[in-house]
């Protein structure tokens, strides 16, 4: 009888710790599965960030990606820089968009080719891409490497702009933007992401990061 309590002790014992090694295991490997994901898409990647700014609200959002994905970060600087007056810039944008004018840009990117991934920050200007960013896109031979694009506007959206990216880089692999509210120039609201307009995008970027699977 003392033999068979101890056997059956002994049953239940192995039983119990198989199913824990089981389970520890298949712990392991979803976290492998995770990470692996996650490597492939970030670890082995170098990533540039490049925004144009001129309120610093897209350098705001530009600065929380560059926090959660880390790569280097470029700001878009003209050789001539726009008007500070607000009538001014929108009538030499309208003029740059219709011509089809791109600014010379005064940045200079060494080594794109090293980058795999290029994340890139602007507002809406007159519901186009604005015309620093048709000049980088044109300047640059991006193929093959894949872009993200992300953006801030006065509330009125993005326009064309995310169309006008994948447009422009026909053989680079354009994934989903992320775009929010930032200022309204045009009524004297200039820089909003701070306070809890900047934790609400965070929490934002955060979640469309970990649906492109560039954080884990
Ligand atoms: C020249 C110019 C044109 C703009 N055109 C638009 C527009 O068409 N639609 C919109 O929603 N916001 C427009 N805006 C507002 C900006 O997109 C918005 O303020 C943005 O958050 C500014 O980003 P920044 O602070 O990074 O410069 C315009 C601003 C400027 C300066």
């Amino acid at each position: 009888m003392k033999y068979l309590i101890t056997l059956s002790f002994l049953i239940v014992l192995s039983s119990a710790l198989f199913a824990a090694c089981s389970k520890s295991k298949s712990n392991t490997s979803a976290i492998k599965d995770q990470l692996a994901e996650t490597n492939d898409s970030l670890i082995n990647k170098k990533v540039l960030i490049v925004y144009l700014s001129r309120t610093n609200n897209t350098k705001a959002v530009a600065q929380i990606i560059h926090k959660k994905v880390g790569g280097d970060m470029v700001a878009l600087e003209l050789v001539n820089p726009y008007p500070q007056d607000y009538k001014k810039i929108v009538d030499q944008v309208s003029n740059e968009n219709s011509t089809g004018f791109l600014p010379p840009l005064k940045t200079k990117i060494d080594k794109i080719s090293q980058y795999d991934t290029i994340f890139l920050g602007f507002p809406t200007w007159g519901m186009q891409l604005p015309p620093p960013m048709k000049s980088f896109l044109k300047q640059y031979d991006l193929s093959g490497k894949t872009i993200i694009p992300f953006n801030t506007n006065a509330g009125y959206g993005i326009g064309n702009t995310f169309q006008t990216v994948k447009e422009t880089a026909p053989k680079s692999t354009v994934l989903e933007g992320f775009s929010t509210k930032g200022g309204i120039e045009r009524d004297g609201v200039m820089f909003v992401m701070e306070g809890n307009k900047e934790r609400e995008v965070a929490v934002q970027v955060e979640t469309w990061l970990r649906k492109l699977k560039m954080i884990p």
